[in-house]
């Protein structure tokens, strides 16, 4: 059995208020000692001095593409994108070609995971077949294959009574509903947010209000159903407080919001292009400083990326054209780092919460925090390291984000998964 002692790190564990400098001891796949000075014998000895020492990284949003789309991302692909920023579980959208819809869907992510991945991928299947929003899937059957959550993603349910529905089975069942809130009669044609900028270049833009629609609508399913539901990639102010008044009430409800949503604005579109083109779509200052807020309060539970792989020639097409989404795993840490936490805006064991242990409990899985006897997935950050984007050496097969060039400051540099090292840029370790 391979043992490993990381010395000297700024452990980190939120979930157990654990924050000190000491040694984690690894035996085997799980996590068996913490404390100072550990002088234990050891295979590989990782000298983590000026380092922080996580929980593996959680991201439950993500898309992998297959199958499907493998030209924009394979679950073989995004796992290695995931590992190299530092996640080690990540949370797979139901919309692929097919769609997770069937056990079968499910079964077949967890196969090519096993074979294929470098992290734990956990899939999420689709309310309705095909994502069409008209016939239902066997829900029980999605969740008892192993499905951690149920979502029809950027196909937002416009029936209400199918959402009634899925949100009454969760009550019962206890998985949450992952709710991309888009009212799609009022977001057809729409190619970015509604405002002075959109106004300015002349694109379609659309309102906050398509957003807050949805979320208030399915806060109040939440609380006649009792089920439990998530809003994804929350983005307007309005939202926020939506989310705020609906906490207050005692109503089941988790959120989570994305890097690229609280780091820049709409004013991307003019200099991105369609690089800049997502759903929900950037939006202005004002909601970003209100999804700060959010975050640093508790509204927003969770930081997820939505990793939305999309390839060069289609993104080439122009904003009518082009698909939404934006590539996020390996900016993450060092966009929260460097725009949340190393302002003062939010704390860093809010922020490694909020990738670690929340996303756990509200996916229902044991991962994200360094109890002893659980497994080792554990991620090593440099806070001092300074390092420009570089698209071209990601390792995801797509290239669409808007940060290129960006300095950022405070990026992983190791990632372990059950007691294997995935991903290191520390050198000398013995
Ligand atoms: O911009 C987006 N792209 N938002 C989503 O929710 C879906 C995603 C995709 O699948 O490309």
């Amino acid at each position: 059995m391979k043992r490993t002692l990381i010395k000297n790190g700024r452990v980190l564990d939120p979930k157990n208020s654990i924050d000190k400098i000491c040694d984690l001891y690894i035996e085997g796949k799980n996590i068996s000692q913490i404390g100072k000075n550990l002088n234990f014998s050891a295979d590989q000895i990782i000298e983590a001095k000026d380092l922080i020492v996580t929980p593996g990284l959680v991201d439950m949003h993500v898309h992998l593409r297959e199958p499907g789309f493998e030209y924009k991302e394979t679950i073989e692909t995004g796992t290695k994108s995931a590992v190299a920023g530092g996640f080690t579980t990540v949370a797979c959208m139901a919309n692929t070609k097919p769609t997770i819809d069937s056990p079968d869907l499910v079964n077949f992510i967890h196969l090519q995971a096993k074979e294929q991945g470098s992290t734990n991928v956990l899939p999420i299947g689709a309310i309705t077949k095909g994502l069409e929003g008209k016939l239902i899937s066997d829900w029980k059957s999605l969740i008892e294959a192993g499905a951690v959550a149920l979502s029809d993603d950027g196909k937002t349910v416009m029936d209400s009574s199918i959402m009634w529905n899925v949100m009454a089975l969760s009550a019962e069942m206890g998985f949450p509903v992952i709710d991309h809130c888009e009212e799609h009669n009022l977001t057809k044609g729409t190619v970015m947010n509604l405002g002075k900028i959109s106004l300015e270049l002349g694109f379609p833009g659309q309102s906050n209000a398509a957003e807050e629609i949805i979320i208030a609508r399915d806060l109040l399913l939440a609380e006649q159903t009792g089920g439990h539901i998530h809003i994804a990639h929350v983005s307007t102010e309005g939202g926020v407080a939506l989310i705020r008044w609906a906490k207050q009430r005692g109503i089941r409800v988790t959120a989570e919001s994305c890097p690229h949503h609280f780091t820049i604005t709409d004013a991307e579109v003019a200099n991105h292009g369609a690089k800049a083109k997502v759903h929900p779509p950037l939006r202005t200052q004002k909601d970003v400083e209100a999804i700060i807020y959010g975050l640093s309060e508790g509204t927003i539970d969770a930081i997820a990326t939505d990793h939305a792989p999309h390839a060069t020639f289609e993104k080439d097409r122009g904003m009518h054209e082009a698909p939404a989404g934006i590539i996020g795993l390996e900016t993450s840490v060092p966009l929260v780092l460097t725009k949340l936490v190393n302002t003062g805006k939010l704390e860093l064991n809010d922020a490694i919460a909020k990738m670690t242990h929340i996303p756990s409990e509200i996916l229902g899985i044991d991962r994200g925090t360094l109890s002893v006897n659980t497994a080792a997935d554990v991620t090593l950050i440099d806070p001092k390291k300074l390092q420009i984007v570089d698209s071209a050496k990601f390792e995801s097969k797509s290239r669409n984000t808007p940060f290129d060039g960006w300095e950022l400051k405070g990026w992983p540099v190791m990632t372990m998964r059950e007691g294997e090292i995935m991903m290191s840029k520390i050198e000398n370790n013995k």
